[in-house]
Protein backbone atom coordinates (compact mmCIF):
# COMPACT_ATOMS: atom_id res chain seq x y z
CA UNK A 1 0.00 0.00 0.00
CA UNK A 2 1.39 3.86 -0.98
CA UNK A 3 2.66 5.61 1.93
CA UNK A 4 0.47 8.00 3.72
CA UNK A 5 1.70 11.15 2.82
CA UNK A 6 0.83 13.89 5.51
CA UNK A 7 1.48 17.82 4.35
CA UNK A 8 1.29 20.31 7.12
CA UNK A 9 0.17 23.94 5.19
CA UNK A 10 -1.05 26.57 7.19
CA UNK A 11 -1.52 29.20 4.43
CA UNK A 12 -3.98 29.09 1.78
CA UNK A 13 -1.07 30.00 -0.59
CA UNK A 14 0.83 27.23 0.07
CA UNK A 15 -2.07 24.74 -0.18
CA UNK A 16 -2.77 26.22 -4.14
CA UNK A 17 0.92 25.94 -4.83
CA UNK A 18 0.99 22.41 -3.59
CA UNK A 19 -2.29 21.36 -5.51
CA UNK A 20 -0.10 19.65 -8.50
CA UNK A 21 1.28 17.06 -6.07
CA UNK A 22 -1.24 16.92 -3.95
CA UNK A 23 -3.87 14.16 -6.31
CA UNK A 24 -2.91 11.23 -4.76
CA UNK A 25 -1.60 11.53 -1.96
CA UNK A 26 -3.60 11.58 1.05
CA UNK A 27 -3.43 15.42 2.53
CA UNK A 28 -3.89 16.89 5.88
CA UNK A 29 -4.30 20.41 5.73
CA UNK A 30 -3.82 22.76 9.07
CA UNK A 31 -5.20 25.96 8.99
CA UNK A 32 -5.83 28.94 11.69
CA UNK A 33 -7.57 30.61 9.42
CA UNK A 34 -8.75 31.54 5.17
CA UNK A 35 -10.58 30.28 3.18
CA UNK A 36 -10.41 26.40 4.37
CA UNK A 37 -12.63 26.56 7.37
CA UNK A 38 -14.41 23.40 7.16
CA UNK A 39 -13.74 19.66 6.27
CA UNK A 40 -15.91 19.91 3.26
CA UNK A 41 -13.77 23.05 2.04
CA UNK A 42 -10.42 20.61 2.95
CA UNK A 43 -12.30 18.05 0.76
CA UNK A 44 -11.79 20.33 -2.07
CA UNK A 45 -8.29 20.88 -1.95
CA UNK A 46 -8.13 16.72 -1.94
CA UNK A 47 -6.93 16.73 2.05
CA UNK A 48 -8.22 14.15 3.61
CA UNK A 49 -9.13 15.67 7.24
CA UNK A 50 -8.75 19.37 8.48
CA UNK A 51 -6.86 20.32 12.20
CA UNK A 52 -7.05 23.26 13.41
CA UNK A 53 -4.14 25.24 15.00
CA UNK A 54 -2.65 24.06 17.53
CA UNK A 55 -2.88 20.47 17.37
CA UNK A 56 -1.58 17.99 19.10
CA UNK A 57 0.44 14.43 18.59
CA UNK A 58 -2.69 12.48 19.90
CA UNK A 59 -5.23 14.39 17.87
CA UNK A 60 -3.04 13.76 14.57
CA UNK A 61 -2.33 10.33 15.02
CA UNK A 62 -5.93 9.44 15.61
CA UNK A 63 -6.85 10.95 11.99
CA UNK A 64 -3.63 9.01 10.55
CA UNK A 65 -5.16 5.65 11.97
CA UNK A 66 -8.69 6.73 10.62
CA UNK A 67 -7.21 7.93 7.20
CA UNK A 68 -5.25 4.58 7.08
CA UNK A 69 -8.02 2.18 8.13
CA UNK A 70 -10.35 3.80 4.98
CA UNK A 71 -7.59 3.30 2.41
CA UNK A 72 -7.49 -0.24 4.18
CA UNK A 73 -10.54 -0.92 3.67
CA UNK A 74 -11.29 0.55 -0.20
CA UNK A 75 -8.06 -1.43 -1.38
CA UNK A 76 -9.61 -4.30 0.20
CA UNK A 77 -13.14 -3.33 -1.27
CA UNK A 78 -11.90 -3.52 -5.12
CA UNK A 79 -10.15 -6.43 -4.18
CA UNK A 80 -12.65 -8.56 -3.64
CA UNK A 81 -14.75 -6.67 -6.44
CA UNK A 82 -12.24 -7.61 -8.61
CA UNK A 83 -12.66 -11.08 -7.38
CA UNK A 84 -16.45 -11.16 -7.42
CA UNK A 85 -16.37 -9.53 -11.25
CA UNK A 86 -15.30 -12.95 -12.57
CA UNK A 87 -18.87 -14.66 -10.76
CA UNK A 88 -20.71 -11.68 -11.18
CA UNK A 89 -23.38 -12.06 -14.06
CA UNK A 90 -24.84 -9.24 -13.91
CA UNK A 91 -22.03 -6.24 -13.16
CA UNK A 92 -23.51 -3.50 -15.13
CA UNK A 93 -26.93 -3.92 -12.88
CA UNK A 94 -25.62 -1.83 -9.88
CA UNK A 95 -27.46 -1.66 -6.13
CA UNK A 96 -27.90 -3.89 -3.45
CA UNK A 97 -31.59 -2.35 -2.43
CA UNK A 98 -34.11 -5.70 -1.71
CA UNK A 99 -36.16 -4.32 -4.65
CA UNK A 100 -32.64 -4.56 -6.99
CA UNK A 101 -32.12 -8.04 -5.14
CA UNK A 102 -35.54 -9.31 -6.43
CA UNK A 103 -34.93 -8.07 -9.97
CA UNK A 104 -31.32 -9.73 -9.97
CA UNK A 105 -33.15 -13.12 -8.32
CA UNK A 106 -35.81 -13.11 -11.28
CA UNK A 107 -33.45 -12.69 -14.11
CA UNK A 108 -30.98 -15.49 -12.84
CA UNK A 109 -34.50 -17.40 -12.46
CA UNK A 110 -35.92 -16.87 -16.18
CA UNK A 111 -32.87 -16.14 -18.32
CA UNK A 112 -32.17 -19.80 -19.05
CA UNK A 113 -36.12 -20.41 -19.86
CA UNK A 114 -38.27 -19.89 -22.98
CA UNK A 115 -40.66 -18.32 -21.04
CA UNK A 116 -41.95 -14.60 -22.20
CA UNK A 117 -41.06 -11.67 -19.68
CA UNK A 118 -42.86 -8.42 -18.95
CA UNK A 119 -40.81 -6.15 -17.52
CA UNK A 120 -42.38 -3.13 -15.92
CA UNK A 121 -41.07 0.26 -14.22
CA UNK A 122 -41.05 3.91 -14.59
CA UNK A 123 -39.31 5.58 -17.17
CA UNK A 124 -35.76 5.15 -16.94
CA UNK A 125 -35.72 2.44 -14.46
CA UNK A 126 -33.74 0.15 -16.44
CA UNK A 127 -35.85 -2.06 -18.17
CA UNK A 128 -33.69 -2.43 -21.42
CA UNK A 129 -30.61 -3.14 -19.48
CA UNK A 130 -32.70 -6.18 -17.79
CA UNK A 131 -33.52 -7.18 -20.98
CA UNK A 132 -30.23 -7.36 -22.27
CA UNK A 133 -28.92 -9.16 -19.36
CA UNK A 134 -31.86 -11.52 -19.78
CA UNK A 135 -30.85 -12.49 -23.53
CA UNK A 136 -27.21 -12.57 -22.19
CA UNK A 137 -27.40 -15.40 -19.91
CA UNK A 138 -29.53 -17.30 -22.10
CA UNK A 139 -29.50 -20.31 -24.31
CA UNK A 140 -30.27 -17.72 -27.27
CA UNK A 141 -27.31 -15.49 -26.55
CA UNK A 142 -25.42 -16.45 -29.72
CA UNK A 143 -28.06 -15.04 -31.45
CA UNK A 144 -29.28 -11.91 -32.11
CA UNK A 145 -31.73 -9.55 -29.54
CA UNK A 146 -33.79 -7.50 -31.74
CA UNK A 147 -35.63 -4.13 -30.28
CA UNK A 148 -38.19 -3.10 -31.60
CA UNK A 149 -39.95 -0.08 -29.99
CA UNK A 150 -43.58 -0.24 -30.42
CA UNK A 151 -44.45 3.33 -29.31
CA UNK A 152 -42.32 4.67 -31.89
CA UNK A 153 -43.83 3.32 -35.02
CA UNK A 154 -47.41 4.40 -36.15
CA UNK A 155 -49.23 1.19 -36.71
CA UNK A 156 -49.12 0.41 -40.29
CA UNK A 157 -45.08 0.75 -40.36
CA UNK A 158 -45.01 -1.50 -36.79
CA UNK A 159 -46.67 -4.45 -38.77
CA UNK A 160 -44.62 -4.18 -41.17
CA UNK A 161 -41.38 -4.27 -38.97
CA UNK A 162 -42.33 -7.14 -37.32
CA UNK A 163 -43.96 -9.28 -40.14
CA UNK A 164 -42.48 -8.17 -43.33
CA UNK A 165 -43.92 -7.37 -46.89
CA UNK A 166 -44.33 -9.24 -49.94
CA UNK A 167 -42.90 -7.28 -52.81
CA UNK A 168 -45.90 -5.62 -54.36
CA UNK A 169 -48.19 -5.85 -51.51
CA UNK A 170 -48.96 -2.20 -51.26
CA UNK A 171 -47.99 0.63 -53.44
CA UNK A 172 -44.24 1.43 -52.58
CA UNK A 173 -43.24 -1.90 -51.40
CA UNK A 174 -41.17 -2.69 -54.24
CA UNK A 175 -38.77 -5.36 -53.05
CA UNK A 176 -39.55 -8.67 -50.60
CA UNK A 177 -39.15 -7.09 -46.84
CA UNK A 178 -38.17 -9.41 -44.21
CA UNK A 179 -39.64 -8.97 -40.88
CA UNK A 180 -38.37 -9.09 -37.12
CA UNK A 181 -40.26 -12.37 -36.13
CA UNK A 182 -38.38 -14.14 -39.16
CA UNK A 183 -35.08 -12.00 -38.61
CA UNK A 184 -35.08 -12.63 -34.98
CA UNK A 185 -35.22 -16.63 -35.32
CA UNK A 186 -33.70 -18.32 -32.62
CA UNK A 187 -32.95 -15.04 -30.91
CA UNK A 188 -34.82 -12.87 -28.29
CA UNK A 189 -37.71 -10.46 -29.60
CA UNK A 190 -37.51 -7.16 -26.98
CA UNK A 191 -41.03 -5.51 -27.16
CA UNK A 192 -40.52 -2.35 -25.99
CA UNK A 193 -43.44 -0.05 -24.96
CA UNK A 194 -46.06 -2.84 -25.89
CA UNK A 195 -48.45 -0.30 -24.12
CA UNK A 196 -49.04 1.94 -26.97
CA UNK A 197 -49.72 -1.33 -29.31
CA UNK A 198 -52.86 -0.40 -31.51
CA UNK A 199 -55.36 -3.03 -30.96
CA UNK A 200 -55.59 -4.52 -34.74
CA UNK A 201 -51.71 -4.97 -34.12
CA UNK A 202 -52.18 -6.69 -30.81
CA UNK A 203 -54.41 -9.42 -32.47
CA UNK A 204 -51.90 -9.82 -34.82
CA UNK A 205 -48.56 -10.47 -32.12
CA UNK A 206 -51.29 -12.75 -30.24
CA UNK A 207 -51.88 -14.98 -33.53
CA UNK A 208 -47.85 -14.89 -34.20
CA UNK A 209 -46.96 -15.97 -30.49
CA UNK A 210 -50.08 -18.63 -30.47
CA UNK A 211 -49.33 -20.38 -33.40
CA UNK A 212 -45.43 -19.56 -33.72
CA UNK A 213 -45.89 -18.88 -37.16
CA UNK A 214 -46.65 -15.40 -38.93
CA UNK A 215 -47.72 -13.98 -42.55
CA UNK A 216 -45.53 -11.51 -44.54
CA UNK A 217 -48.02 -8.79 -45.89
CA UNK A 218 -49.46 -9.66 -48.92
CA UNK A 219 -48.84 -13.27 -48.51
CA UNK A 220 -50.70 -16.57 -47.44
CA UNK A 221 -47.88 -18.33 -46.49
CA UNK A 222 -46.90 -19.16 -43.01
CA UNK A 223 -43.43 -18.90 -41.91
CA UNK A 224 -41.94 -20.88 -38.53
CA UNK A 225 -40.62 -18.39 -36.34
CA UNK A 226 -39.20 -19.57 -32.98
CA UNK A 227 -38.45 -16.43 -30.64
CA UNK A 228 -38.43 -15.39 -27.52
CA UNK A 229 -40.38 -12.47 -26.14
CA UNK A 230 -39.21 -10.31 -23.74
CA UNK A 231 -42.36 -7.02 -22.87
CA UNK A 232 -41.43 -3.85 -21.45
CA UNK A 233 -43.65 -0.94 -20.35
CA UNK A 234 -44.16 1.78 -18.43
CA UNK A 235 -47.26 1.85 -17.66
CA UNK A 236 -49.74 -0.23 -15.58
CA UNK A 237 -50.47 -3.02 -18.16
CA UNK A 238 -53.14 -4.51 -15.48
CA UNK A 239 -54.93 -1.71 -15.10
CA UNK A 240 -54.98 -0.97 -19.13
CA UNK A 241 -56.81 -4.71 -19.24
CA UNK A 242 -58.90 -3.23 -16.80
CA UNK A 243 -59.75 -0.39 -19.06
CA UNK A 244 -60.10 -2.44 -21.82
CA UNK A 245 -57.05 -0.72 -23.80
CA UNK A 246 -54.93 -4.09 -23.52
CA UNK A 247 -55.86 -7.24 -24.56
CA UNK A 248 -56.22 -9.53 -21.62
CA UNK A 249 -54.99 -12.99 -23.72
CA UNK A 250 -52.08 -10.83 -24.83
CA UNK A 251 -51.16 -9.43 -21.24
CA UNK A 252 -51.44 -13.33 -20.33
CA UNK A 253 -48.80 -14.57 -23.15
CA UNK A 254 -46.25 -11.64 -22.02
CA UNK A 255 -46.89 -11.87 -18.43
CA UNK A 256 -45.65 -15.20 -17.53
CA UNK A 257 -43.08 -14.04 -15.87
CA UNK A 258 -43.31 -10.59 -14.35
CA UNK A 259 -40.22 -8.31 -13.49
CA UNK A 260 -41.30 -5.31 -11.45
CA UNK A 261 -38.52 -2.70 -11.32
CA UNK A 262 -39.12 -0.50 -8.54
CA UNK A 263 -38.13 3.52 -8.67
CA UNK A 264 -35.14 5.00 -7.77
CA UNK A 265 -36.90 7.22 -4.63
CA UNK A 266 -38.28 3.56 -3.18
CA UNK A 267 -34.10 2.21 -3.27
CA UNK A 268 -32.39 4.82 -1.99
CA UNK A 269 -30.14 2.82 -0.39
CA UNK A 270 -28.65 2.15 -4.44
CA UNK A 271 -28.28 6.17 -5.18
CA UNK A 272 -24.43 6.40 -3.29
CA UNK A 273 -23.67 2.99 -5.37
CA UNK A 274 -25.14 4.40 -8.78
CA UNK A 275 -23.61 7.58 -7.99
CA UNK A 276 -20.04 5.93 -7.62
CA UNK A 277 -20.64 3.38 -10.36
CA UNK A 278 -21.52 6.84 -12.89
CA UNK A 279 -18.46 8.58 -11.48
CA UNK A 280 -15.97 5.84 -12.09
CA UNK A 281 -17.45 5.71 -15.53
CA UNK A 282 -17.31 9.12 -16.33
CA UNK A 283 -13.03 9.06 -15.31
CA UNK A 284 -11.33 11.25 -18.04
CA UNK A 285 -7.88 10.71 -16.44
CA UNK A 286 -9.09 12.32 -13.03
CA UNK A 287 -10.59 11.09 -9.96
CA UNK A 288 -14.02 12.29 -9.16
CA UNK A 289 -15.93 12.42 -5.86
CA UNK A 290 -18.60 14.10 -3.94
CA UNK A 291 -18.54 16.02 -0.65
CA UNK A 292 -21.61 14.38 1.88
CA UNK A 293 -23.41 17.16 1.57
CA UNK A 294 -24.07 16.83 -1.76
CA UNK A 295 -24.59 13.19 -1.75
CA UNK A 296 -27.00 14.36 0.63
CA UNK A 297 -29.20 16.73 -1.60
CA UNK A 298 -29.01 13.51 -4.43
CA UNK A 299 -30.24 11.17 -1.58
CA UNK A 300 -33.03 13.96 -0.75
CA UNK A 301 -34.53 14.15 -4.31
CA UNK A 302 -37.09 12.33 -5.70
CA UNK A 303 -35.41 11.09 -9.34
CA UNK A 304 -39.19 11.48 -11.85
CA UNK A 305 -36.53 10.60 -14.43
CA UNK A 306 -34.74 7.63 -12.51
CA UNK A 307 -31.12 6.49 -12.86
CA UNK A 308 -31.63 7.85 -17.07
CA UNK A 309 -32.33 10.84 -14.69
CA UNK A 310 -29.18 10.52 -12.38
CA UNK A 311 -26.52 9.24 -15.31
CA UNK A 312 -27.10 12.32 -16.76
CA UNK A 313 -27.11 14.75 -14.27
CA UNK A 314 -23.44 12.96 -13.01
CA UNK A 315 -22.73 12.80 -16.91
CA UNK A 316 -23.08 16.95 -16.68
CA UNK A 317 -21.25 17.12 -13.37
CA UNK A 318 -18.27 15.10 -14.51
CA UNK A 319 -17.87 17.64 -17.43
CA UNK A 320 -17.90 20.87 -15.43
CA UNK A 321 -16.21 19.91 -12.43
CA UNK A 322 -13.49 22.40 -12.19
CA UNK A 323 -11.33 20.46 -9.59
CA UNK A 324 -11.27 16.66 -7.94
CA UNK A 325 -14.46 17.19 -5.93
CA UNK A 326 -18.64 17.42 -6.88
CA UNK A 327 -19.75 19.86 -4.09
CA UNK A 328 -23.22 21.34 -3.17
CA UNK A 329 -22.91 24.49 -5.24
CA UNK A 330 -22.25 22.69 -8.62
CA UNK A 331 -25.57 20.50 -8.14
CA UNK A 332 -28.52 21.96 -10.55
CA UNK A 333 -30.96 24.20 -8.76
CA UNK A 334 -33.98 21.81 -9.26
CA UNK A 335 -31.94 19.27 -6.80
CA UNK A 336 -30.63 21.85 -4.40
CA UNK A 337 -34.15 23.73 -4.08
CA UNK A 338 -36.19 20.21 -3.89
CA UNK A 339 -34.94 19.28 -0.25
CA UNK A 340 -36.07 22.51 1.16
CA UNK A 341 -37.99 21.91 4.26
CA UNK A 342 -40.20 25.29 4.13
CA UNK A 343 -40.37 28.30 2.49
CA UNK A 344 -39.49 31.17 4.68
CA UNK A 345 -42.14 33.18 6.16
CA UNK A 346 -44.07 35.74 4.21
CA UNK A 347 -42.26 39.29 4.05
CA UNK A 348 -44.05 42.21 6.01
CA UNK A 349 -45.43 45.17 3.80
CA UNK A 350 -43.59 48.05 2.45
CA UNK A 351 -40.37 47.52 3.01
CA UNK A 352 -37.70 48.71 0.63
CA UNK A 353 -36.02 46.18 -1.42
CA UNK A 354 -32.66 46.47 0.37
CA UNK A 355 -34.92 45.37 3.33
CA UNK A 356 -36.61 42.23 1.95
CA UNK A 357 -33.26 40.95 0.20
CA UNK A 358 -31.80 40.91 4.31
CA UNK A 359 -34.84 39.43 5.75
CA UNK A 360 -34.95 36.59 2.94
CA UNK A 361 -31.15 35.70 3.22
CA UNK A 362 -31.25 35.36 6.85
CA UNK A 363 -34.62 33.66 6.96
CA UNK A 364 -33.20 31.23 4.38
CA UNK A 365 -29.93 31.34 7.06
CA UNK A 366 -31.93 30.12 9.97
CA UNK A 367 -34.17 27.42 7.61
CA UNK A 368 -30.89 26.07 7.09
CA UNK A 369 -29.60 26.09 10.22
CA UNK A 370 -26.93 28.08 9.60
CA UNK A 371 -25.39 26.21 6.60
CA UNK A 372 -23.92 29.23 4.20
CA UNK A 373 -22.92 26.52 1.64
CA UNK A 374 -26.18 25.26 1.09
CA UNK A 375 -27.80 28.70 1.54
CA UNK A 376 -25.64 30.48 -1.49
CA UNK A 377 -26.80 27.43 -3.13
CA UNK A 378 -30.62 27.39 -2.70
CA UNK A 379 -29.84 31.35 -3.77
CA UNK A 380 -27.49 31.05 -6.63
CA UNK A 381 -25.59 33.39 -5.56
CA UNK A 382 -21.17 32.09 -4.57
CA UNK A 383 -20.10 31.45 -0.37
CA UNK A 384 -17.96 34.88 -1.22
CA UNK A 385 -21.33 37.06 -1.91
CA UNK A 386 -23.18 35.67 1.21
CA UNK A 387 -20.38 36.63 3.60
CA UNK A 388 -19.98 39.75 2.36
CA UNK A 389 -23.82 40.44 2.71
CA UNK A 390 -23.69 39.49 6.16
CA UNK A 391 -21.05 41.26 7.21
CA UNK A 392 -22.75 43.84 5.71
CA UNK A 393 -25.73 43.40 7.72
CA UNK A 394 -23.37 42.96 10.75
CA UNK A 395 -24.12 39.56 11.03
CA UNK A 396 -20.88 38.51 13.16
CA UNK A 397 -22.79 35.17 14.11
CA UNK A 398 -24.24 34.20 10.96
CA UNK A 399 -26.61 31.60 12.36
CA UNK A 400 -27.79 33.66 14.87
CA UNK A 401 -31.51 34.20 14.63
CA UNK A 402 -33.66 36.61 11.97
N1 LIG B 1 -29.26 -0.76 -11.93
C1 LIG B 1 -28.59 -0.03 -12.81
N2 LIG B 1 -27.25 0.07 -12.71
C2 LIG B 1 -26.55 0.83 -13.58
N3 LIG B 1 -27.09 1.53 -14.58
C3 LIG B 1 -28.42 1.47 -14.74
C4 LIG B 1 -29.24 0.69 -13.87
N4 LIG B 1 -30.51 0.81 -14.28
C5 LIG B 1 -30.51 1.63 -15.33
N5 LIG B 1 -29.25 2.03 -15.63
C6 LIG B 1 -28.86 2.96 -16.71
O1 LIG B 1 -29.87 3.95 -16.78
C7 LIG B 1 -30.18 4.30 -18.13
C8 LIG B 1 -31.65 4.01 -18.40
O2 LIG B 1 -31.88 2.61 -18.42
P1 LIG B 1 -32.85 1.91 -19.48
O3 LIG B 1 -32.73 2.53 -20.83
O4 LIG B 1 -32.64 0.45 -19.39
O5 LIG B 1 -34.24 2.33 -18.82
P2 LIG B 1 -35.71 2.11 -19.35
O6 LIG B 1 -36.49 1.64 -18.19
O7 LIG B 1 -35.68 1.23 -20.56
O8 LIG B 1 -36.16 3.58 -19.70
P3 LIG B 1 -37.36 4.08 -20.69
O9 LIG B 1 -38.65 3.68 -20.03
O10 LIG B 1 -37.22 5.55 -20.72
O11 LIG B 1 -37.16 3.40 -22.01
C9 LIG B 1 -29.25 3.47 -18.97
O12 LIG B 1 -28.10 4.24 -19.26
C10 LIG B 1 -28.87 2.30 -18.08
O13 LIG B 1 -27.63 1.77 -18.42
MG1 LIG C 1 -36.38 1.64 -22.53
Amino acid sequence: MEPIKVLVINSDNGVRALLGQMLTALVIITTARGAVTSTDDAARYGAFDLVSEPFNGKELGQILRTAYKQRLRRRQGQKLQAALGAHDPFPEIVGKSPGIKRVLALIHKAAPTNSSVLIQGESGTGKELVARALHRMSPRAQSPLTVVDCGALQDTLLETELFGHERGAFTGAHALKHGLFETADNGTLFLDEIGEMSPATQVKVLRALQSGEFRRIGSNRPIKTDVRIVAATNKDLREEVKRGRFREDLYYRFAVIEISIPPLRERKEDISLLVEHFLRANENGQRLRMTKEALNCLLAYAWPGNIRELRNTIERLAVLADGEVITIESLPRGIVNFSQPETPAEMPRDLPLYEVERLYILRTLKLYRGNKRKVAAVLGIDTKTLYNKLRRYGVFNPSAKA
